[in-house]
């Protein structure tokens, strides 16, 4: 939706296995829009994900399918290894027999955009440098272990094949339309719900925080300008510990929409911790405003008020993402 809010944007063929974490509703926007075009496909299939390819000829193949929440992947790794590894393996390779069959500007312009996670680097302490580009990978669960191993293909595929990648490693992404399994979606929801708001261990954790819509900015720019073969952070540069991210949330649904009595805060509830759960995360995004220019354009506070509002103002979608209706009716709508 961001990329096809330019007028003058290439068209886009958007390619989703719609797992849980998938939605067509959140695509609605783009129905009588021409240049986009959805198709439900694996990425772990090669032949399908080859078929496309030579159907559409895309000029770039911009990475984002993954099975992504850390919870998921402590109780059932398989999947991130299926998608993450297996499914990257898999695109990485339909996209170099394309790519190498192209010639001239066709083959130079063509670029594959990997979009991956701070999680690759492990954890950091309270007075530990933040995250760069060259900060060794140390991945601690089984999610950012499978993202590490695909960075690997990628960069693999470049050095070995000379296929022409750029990877992101971005932060915490919030914002609207994000599956209520996430930390924000979650507490707002259940906040909502007159439900205890479950924030893990002492809730000190530290994450760096990136509203969606800026991630969607640094994407296209590192897309348009970033170096083949190059690697770029990108952060919110807002470090917020949980506990605070939670009372944040609080505050404004208890402005934006009151409880009967009391504060939502009264609904916090700190509950085990996440086995193996990362102390704190960080991004140095330098490089992205060095070479590219690029910087947030969201600080927390007027990120999360977007977000709340958003969560606020779209009951019917959170009632489908959450009522398992939506996933019978893609079922059915794809029976055939
Ligand atoms: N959300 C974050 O905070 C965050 C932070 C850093 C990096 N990332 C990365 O950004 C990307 C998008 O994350 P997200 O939060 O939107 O994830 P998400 O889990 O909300 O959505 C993932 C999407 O990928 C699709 N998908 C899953 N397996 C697929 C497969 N095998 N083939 C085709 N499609 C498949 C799902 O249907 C879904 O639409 C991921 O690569 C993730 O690792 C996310």
């Amino acid at each position: 939706m961001e990329w096809l809010s330019d007028p003058n944007a290439d068209p886009v063929v958007n390619v989703d296995k719609l797992t849980y974490a998938g939605n067509l509703r959140s695509l609605a926007p783009l129905q009588d829009d021409p240049r986009h075009r959805f198709v439900r496909a694996d990425i772990a299939d090669g032949q399908a994900m080859a078929e496309l390819l030579a159907r559409h000829r895309p000029r770039a193949v911009v990475h984002f399918a993954a099975e992504s929440h850390v919870d998921r992947s402590i109780d059932g790794p398989a999947a991130f290894v299926q998608t993450n590894i297996v499914g990257t393996f898999a695109l990485l390779e339909a996209v170099r027999a394309y790519w190498s069959a192209l010639e001239g500007e066709a083959r130079q312009a063509f670029r594959f955009l990997h979009v991956s996670t701070d999680e690759v680097y492990g954890t950091l302490g309270p007075q530990d440098p933040k995250f760069s580009e060259t900060t060794p990978y140390a991945p601690n669960s089984p999610y950012a272990a499978s993202k590490a191993a695909s960075d690997h293909l990628v960069r693999a595929w470049h050095h070995t094949y000379g296929l022409p990648t750029v990877t992101t490693n971005c932060s915490n992404n919030y914002g609207p339309c994000q599956f209520p399994e996430k930390l924000i979606p979650l507490m707002i929801l259940r906040a909502l719900a007159g439900e205890p708001l479950p924030v893990y261990g002492d809730g000190l954790n530290v994450r760096d925080w990136l509203f969606v819509h800026d991630h969607c900015a640094a994407v296209r720019e590192v897309l348009a300008r970033g170096r083949i073969g190059e690697t770029y952070n990108v952060g919110g540069c807002n470090e917020m510990r949980n506990i605070d991210v939670v009372h944040a949330i609080c505050d404004l649904l208890d402005e934006l929409r009151p409880r009967a009595q009391g504060s939502y805060r009264e609904q916090i509830r700190f509950v085990t911790d996440r086995p193996g759960h990362d102390r704190r995360y960080a991004i140095d995004a330098g490089k992205m405003a060095g070479e590219l220019g690029w910087q947030p354009a969201e600080t927390f506070a007027t990120g999360l008020r977007k977000t709340v509002r958003w969560y606020l103002d779209n009951a019917e979608w959170v009632r489908e993402v959450t009522s398992g209706e939506y996933r019978n009716w893609v079922s059915r709508h794809y029976a055939s």
